[in-house]
């Protein structure tokens, strides 16, 4: 038996992780950990109510007795912290709770496992540490960390303590830095939920700036199943690049989505660009799939299921969409939306579909970002 604290378990990536290995480890115990802010949602956990395997806690890792007295209660040996304030757009409003959260949390979870003596503290970060990446490269692993946004750069003051605490007091660390989730309960800010959400209402959809920036799309099942991995077979004190290796052009996304939700490209509107966009990210993926990981689906695959899921799932987001996300979405989006088409749009014939082999560069290919047409 093996007993996981998942701290923010109950957001997109953590819920999917629960629900991953309850359905692949019979003999493992999984008690969330979560404050349940916006972004955190029951509902992504209601499948699991009755499984006596599974049990909820709410609270905040930044408090250290109640983090220490959940450790205690449930004999926990391993944590793995999901938990953080995650969009980038919502860091450039108002950093705080990234800072307080990544930085302070991390440090409180960091010093209960190392008061506890666990067997492992898994952290899980993300590609967006090692910012923009030019053209022909990839990250590593050991590359130097670059964040360009409060997000990125709260994500990787965690990795650092993470390592830190490794080094110092000997504590049995590992990190996983993945790439773009897609799927099942994803919080509609997020690119794909949200461009999915709004084209089954006939909405626009806000693509910033020209729209040809670059993400390692990738199915969240697929990413859940490189951590489990690690948590298997990683090497303590090591980090884990998790991707596709594959890149996927934003406007090639909404291209394969719009095919699925039979909506026309005429919902595009391209509106002013996010600041500090980092365009590209890219990871070198060889130090997982030497573990034995590659991914399930091809980045087409996981888009189209994404999208079909939230056309299927209608009840799990309507009733986000119609809370604290609306002041939201006024504030982020309202003067841009009405500002009209932004000049960074692509000639007008971008509205066609692109021809689907062509929507995707692999990484061994030469990166060259197809045109749409
Ligand atoms: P999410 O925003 O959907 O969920 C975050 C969860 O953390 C929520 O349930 C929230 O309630 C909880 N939380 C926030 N602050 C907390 C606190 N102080 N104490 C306890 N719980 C708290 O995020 P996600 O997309 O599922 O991302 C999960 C993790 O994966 C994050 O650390 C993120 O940086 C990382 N990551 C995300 C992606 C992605 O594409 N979404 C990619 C790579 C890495
Ligand atoms: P997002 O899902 O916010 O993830 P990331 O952390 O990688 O920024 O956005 C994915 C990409 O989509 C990114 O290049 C920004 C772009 N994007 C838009 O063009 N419009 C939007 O409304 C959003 C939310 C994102």
């Amino acid at each position: 038996m093996r007993n996981l604290l998942v701290t923010g378990g109950a957001g997109f990536i953590g819920s999917n992780f629960v629900h991953y290995m309850l359905a692949h480890h019979s003999d493992y115990r999984l008690v969330v950990y979560d404050k349940l802010t916006y972004a955190g949602n029951l509902d992504n956990l209601l499948a699991l109510q009755d499984d006596p395997r599974y049990t909820f806690i709410h609270g905040d890792i930044c408090d250290r007795a109640a983090v220490a007295a959940t450790v205690a209660d449930h004999d926990i040996d391993t944590i793995v912290n999901f938990a953080a304030q995650t969009h980038v757009d919502r860091s450039i409003m108002d950093p705080d709770a990234f800072i307080q959260t990544s930085v302070y949390g991390t440090y409180t979870l960091l010093e209960v496992a190392r008061q506890f003596g666990l067997e492992r503290y898994h952290q899980i970060s993300t590609d967006e540490v090692y910012g923009h990446i030019p053209p022909g490269q990839s990250s590593k692993e050991n590359d130097r960390v670059d964040p360009r946004s409060p997000y990125a750069a709260s994500k990787a003051s965690a990795d650092l303590l993470v390592n830190a605490y490794h080094v110092t007091y000997g504590l049995p660390v590992t990190i996983t830095r993945g790439s773009n989730n897609i799927g099942p309960y994803q919080y509609p800010e997020k690119a794909l939920p949200l461009f999915a959400t709004n084209a089954i209402d006939h909405l626009p959809l806000p693509v910033y700036g020209d729209g040809r920036q670059m993400r390692e799309y990738q199915h969240v099942q697929d990413h859940c199943e490189a951590i489990d991995l690690v948590l298997q077979r990683g090497t303590i004190g090591e980090i884990y690049n998790v991707g596709t290796g594959v890149e996927v052009e934003n406007l090639a996304m909404i291209a394969i989505l719009l095919d699925v939700l039979d909506r026309p490209p005429s919902l595009i509107r391209h509106v002013t660009d996010r600041p500090g966009h980092d365009r590209r990210y890219s990871l070198d993926i060889h130090k997982i799939t030497a573990l034995g990981w590659e991914p399930g689906h091809t980045p087409e695959e996981a888009i189209s299921e994404a999208a079909a899921w939230y056309r299927d799932n209608e009840w799990w987001w309507r009733k986000i969409k119609s809370g604290e996300f609306r002041r939201y979405y006024e504030a982020q989006y309202g003067e841009r939306l009405r500002a009209g088409p932004h000049p960074g749009r692509s000639h007008p014939r971008s509205s066609r579909l692109v021809p689907r082999q062509r929507m995707v560069v692999a990484q061994d290919q030469e990166r060259r970002v197809p045109p749409l047409l």
